[in-house]
């Protein structure tokens, strides 16, 4: 892995969770979690690989649908994620977002969001995205509407300016990542993923590591980059 040479905005749709508990004989609840713990450690190991921005897939809108008791549980998980283990972003002066809809949160659950994401408003070394009760096309119909309310004209209306009213300023998606072998988007990130490299890997995600972050990159590093442009740069 070339550290010169590394994306600056990396997302992954954290997939498997429920197929690494099911092999172990285990629920379905404790895949969530050996995925959150995942997540603390790699998180962190991708920051400080050079990344600026990682933005990872953690609820999408669609996952309401679930049973009630695994979405509870989901939800538990998160408020206890970020009042107590996602705490250690506050000493590693990393940056938390929330890109989702309010909608249909639990108050509890936007509480703790909220809190994590104003204690950690200044930190500058880094950017981890969550994306929770997140949808694409949600985001892109939800950026429309308030472009509506504030009245802009349709002739004012640019890519740029769309990109803008997403739920937050970040850079496009350099690298997207999924796991455990499923070969679709899944509705994350449509808009800023436009021109991504995607790297989709079997591994399910509560054993995705660092090493196999690194494969990941290396993969991205070896492809030619060409934005529509042709093969000779233009
Ligand atoms: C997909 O696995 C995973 C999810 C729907 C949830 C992702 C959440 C985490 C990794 C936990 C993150 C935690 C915090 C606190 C931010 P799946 O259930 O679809 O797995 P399956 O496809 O094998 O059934």
């Amino acid at each position: 892995m070339d550290k010169n040479n590394m994306p600056r905005h990396v997302a992954m749709i954290l997939d498997g969770n429920g197929r690494w508990a099911k092999k172990r004989n285990l629920p379905r609840s404790l895949g969530h979690k050996a995925g959150a713990d995942n997540l603390k450690q790699l998180s962190l190991d991708i920051i400080h690989s050079g990344v600026e921005v990682l933005s990872v897939f953690v609820f999408s809108t669609e996952n309401f649908k679930r049973e009630q008791a695994e979405v509870d549980y989901l939800m538990n998980l998160f408020v206890s994620m970020f009042q107590k283990d996602f705490k250690v972003y506050l000493k590693e002066n990393i940056k938390v977002l929330f890109s989702g809809s309010r909608e249909h949160l639990k108050k509890e659950v936007l509480d703790a969001m909220d809190e994590m994401a104003k204690q950690t408003e200044n930190n500058t070394g880094g950017i981890v995205n969550f994306c929770l009760n997140y949808g694409g096309r949600r985001e892109i119909v939800d950026a429309c509407k308030k472009i509506v309310e504030e009245g802009i004209k349709a002739s004012e209306i640019t890519e740029e300016l769309l990109d803008q009213y997403l739920y937050q300023p970040l850079p496009p998606v350099d690298l997207l990542i999924r796991t455990s072998g499923e070969y679709r988007i899944s509705n994350f990130m449509l808009y800023e993923a436009a021109y991504a490299e995607y790297y989709f890997t079997d591994t399910l995600f509560p054993d995705f590591k660092m090493k196999d972050f690194e494969l990941a990159v290396e993969a991205y590093q070896k492809r030619n980059r060409r934005f529509g442009g042709d093969h000779n740069g233009n």
